[in-house]
């Protein structure tokens, strides 16, 4: 075991290698970095460097190897079997070789490769294949007599390791197939385990949540989730498989009629059938290569619309017959290539670093970087979080930095190319005081940034209007970020209330409003008055507020103004309130400012009263219990299931806690129905149970 002492240094000792050119006297430090690496990458599948300063160091180590081949031992990193290969999952051998694909980039590459397969079979016509190309990790999958026998990642090509059981917890997978019935006896089928985009960024919540570091892109989440070794973990992160080649099958020749396979569309459309997670509905067949690639230049368009990640499309030649003719190098097959997208990684350098204030006070530092293309979108502005951030990665102005774009993935610095300084970087100095006011900054004790405590900060007024009109508070349309920064910097709204006496004749003076753009505006806002209670609790911006405490707190009082008489023991006594959001909203409201803020939007007109409170009261059948929900529901989405329950009179919680009455689980529920189970008095339902329980 590594102890956080060991931690440091050995990151330490990494960065050093990687500045110097390590000779003999650095074989140790080498190969103990390595296996630390390794470790990391493998074992706590959290990678300590990027690949390509791993395989730096790796190449140094081979190098000094080579030199010197008497200090080889038998334990140095570069004498394991295989590369890729971690010693934890047991090694099996492929029946055939897991061969990669060749790459083209464009469309000359693209009709090159179309003049090469006609060459390969001069007198045939072709038909080519077209399909998604599934950015996840490889993985081979046997079944024998209709079971699925073994499962295994790609490895070094020749062997891989062995998944079965991590495969298992993939619900797409089926465990057994009719296979036999069509008199297949043995078959060896190929494809890639990826995580949707949706399920990868509720994973990071939930690591941020439980103060573990982001994964970085959803094929880094997919590969180390299939090599973890508590396969219940591997059941939570919902991976998803796409089988897309048959690489070998036996038959049982005592059959009367065995399949014939004539093609990859029938391979794949016969497998979807017998009930295996092909691409069946996605393929695309054209005779003619310029239909290809006008195909794969439009849909690169599409790429960011799928729920999982391509980084390109696959192209294969249709007829079986004419695949065997034209045979394979040993790297790839001749009748299949990949057309890769624009590549989701640049280097840019890094010119200034600004920071911006949010609507909370918190100061987050952002990169301004020299704008750089990535799949498509310019990318010029980086959150760099907070500093503790810039800190690990060690990340200077006029460093030459690694970004990344992963489809919906905000844009991120993987990494300073440290390699590349020329020492007139410089560190990224924080404020002490704020950029926009000059108010002093503060940093509590247990966060990780820095605040600007002056309420009436310029930046921060004008991000709590825009919070205020959001959709999901007060919804005023039309209110978004240009049209409050406008208007703020004009001097027409410097309030939240003042949103509500805006002098329309003077606005009808600025360019881009005209008689419809201002009527719809002063329509939004004439209905926010009317919102229920809950949207302007949430719309106040008070700290730790969310749109569930929002109702709950709506919900136990008739007037908003009743919480000026509460203390923060009441508070604690509401379902889903602990002593951080009581303490939040007891300051709120005792705040001489924000008591000001609710007389003036009494005064225009704005709903200040638990208008459902009665209804609630009287009518919920379930009023006073309280419910979460947890997993996919099998038919409800978990908005639509809240508000069944909400209009019983029941009560959402954000959290398992001893308030919690009713746990609803779904397929995957995770750690929330073993907490649920522990405390013993939560009564856990299935979606069946609960639909017949509120009807
Ligand atoms: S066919 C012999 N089809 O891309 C058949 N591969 O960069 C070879 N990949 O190693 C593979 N989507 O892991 C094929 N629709 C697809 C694919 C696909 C993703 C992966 C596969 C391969 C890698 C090559």
């Amino acid at each position: 075991m590594y102890t956080a002492q060991d931690e440091k240094r050995l990151f330490q000792q990494a960065k050093d290698l990687l500045q110097l050119q390590p000779t003999t006297a650095h074989i140790a430090q080498l190969r103990e970095v390595i296996n630390y690496a390794d470790q990391r990458y493998y074992v706590a599948d959290e990678p300590m460097l990027a690949d390509v300063e791993y395989d730096q160091l790796f190449a140094a180590l081979k190098k000094i190897e080579l030199e010197h081949p008497e200090l080889i031992s038998i334990d140095s990193p570069t004498q394991r079997v295989a590369s890729g290969i971690s010693e934890r999952l047991p090694t099996v051998a492929h029946l055939v070789p897991m061969l990669s694909l060749d790459n083209t980039y464009n469309a000359e590459d693209l009709r090159d490769w179309g003049k090469r397969c006609t060459g390969l079979v001069p007198d045939a016509t072709i038909e080519f294949c077209v399909e998604p190309k599934y950015d996840g990790a490889s993985i081979s999958l046997i079944y024998e007599n209709g079971q699925l026998l073994r499962a295994a990642t790609r490895g070094d090509g020749i062997s891989g390791e062995e998944i079965t059981t991590n495969l298992r917890q993939i619900r797409s997978v089926p465990l057994s197939a009719p296979l036999i019935k069509s008199g297949v006896q043995q078959i060896e089928i190929r494809g890639e385990v990826v995580i949707h985009k949706n399920v990868f960024a509720e994973l990071n919540r939930q690591r941020a949540t439980d103060g573990l570091a982001p994964l970085a892109n959803p094929r880094n989440a997919a590969s180390g989730t299939l090599r973890m070794l508590d396969p219940n973990e591997v059941a939570r992160r919902k991976l998803s498989a796409v089988l897309y080649h048959i690489s070998d099958y036996t038959l049982d020749t005592n059959v009367s009629r065995p399949i014939e396979l004539n093609t990859h569309f029938d391979s794949l459309q016969w497998l979807y059938n017998l009930g295996f997670p092909t691409p069946a509905k996605e393929l695309k067949i054209f005779k003619d290569i310029e239909d290809v690639i006008q195909y794969c230049i439009d849909f690169e368009q599409y790429r960011d619309n799928l729920p999982y990640e391509v980084d390109g499309l696959v192209i294969k030649v249709n007829s079986i017959a004419q695949q065997e003719k034209m045979g394979m190098t040993a790297h790839h097959p001749r009748w299949a290539v990949a057309y890769k997208f624009k590549a989701r990684q640049a280097t840019s350098k890094l010119r200034n670093v600004e920071f911006q204030v949010g609507r909370t006070g918190a100061v987050t530092p952002v990169a301004k970087i020299d704008p750089v293309p990535i799949g498509g979108v310019i990318v010029s502005s980086i959150s760099l979080f907070n500093e503790d951030v810039v800190r690990e990665k060690d990340i200077h102005i006029g460093d030459t930095v690694l970004v990344e774009r992963a489809g919906d993935v905000i844009p991120y610095i993987v990494k300073p190319l440290v390699e590349l300084r020329d020492g007139t970087e410089q560190a990224i100095i924080f404020p002490t005081h704020c950029p926009v006011c000059n108010e002093i900054l503060d940093k509590p004790t247990d966060e990780a940034v820095w605040r600007c405590i002056n309420i009436a900060c310029s930046a921060q007024v004008v991000e709590r209007i825009m919070h205020y009109c959001s959709k999901d508070a007060m919804d005023i349309r039309g209110m978004g970020e240009s049209n409050v920064n406008k208007f703020y910097e004009r001097g027409f709204v410097k309030t939240i209330p003042e949103l509500y006496h805006i002098d329309w004749a003077t606005v009808a003076t600025l360019e881009g409003f005209r008689d419809k753009s201002i009527n719809n505006l002063q329509s939004a806002i004439e209905a926010s008055k009317t919102q229920p209670l809950h949207r302007l609790i949430f719309g106040l911006g008070i700290r730790h507020v969310g749109e569930t405490t929002a109702k709950n707190l709506a919900r136990s009082v008739d007037h908003i103004k009743d919480f000026y008489n509460w203390d923060e023991e009441r508070l604690m006594t509401l379902d889903d309130i602990g002593p951080k959001v009581a303490a939040s909203v007891i300051h709120f409201f005792k705040t001489e400012e924000n008591r000001h803020i609710l007389e003036q939007l009494e005064q225009e007109g704005v709903n200040l009263v638990n208008l459902q409170q009665d209804q609630k009261q009287s009518g919920g059948e379930f009023s006073g219990k309280t419910f979460l929900f947890t997993g996919t529901l099998p038919t409800l989405k978990r908005s639509e299931a809240e508000a069944i329950a909400e209009a019983k009179g029941a009560s959402i919680l954000g959290g398992v806690s001893s308030k919690l009455n009713y746990l609803v689980v779904g397929e995957d529920a995770g750690s929330k129905l073993e907490k649920a189970k522990k405390l013993g008095s939560v009564t856990i339902l299935s979606e069946a149970e609960f639909l017949t329980m509120m009807s």
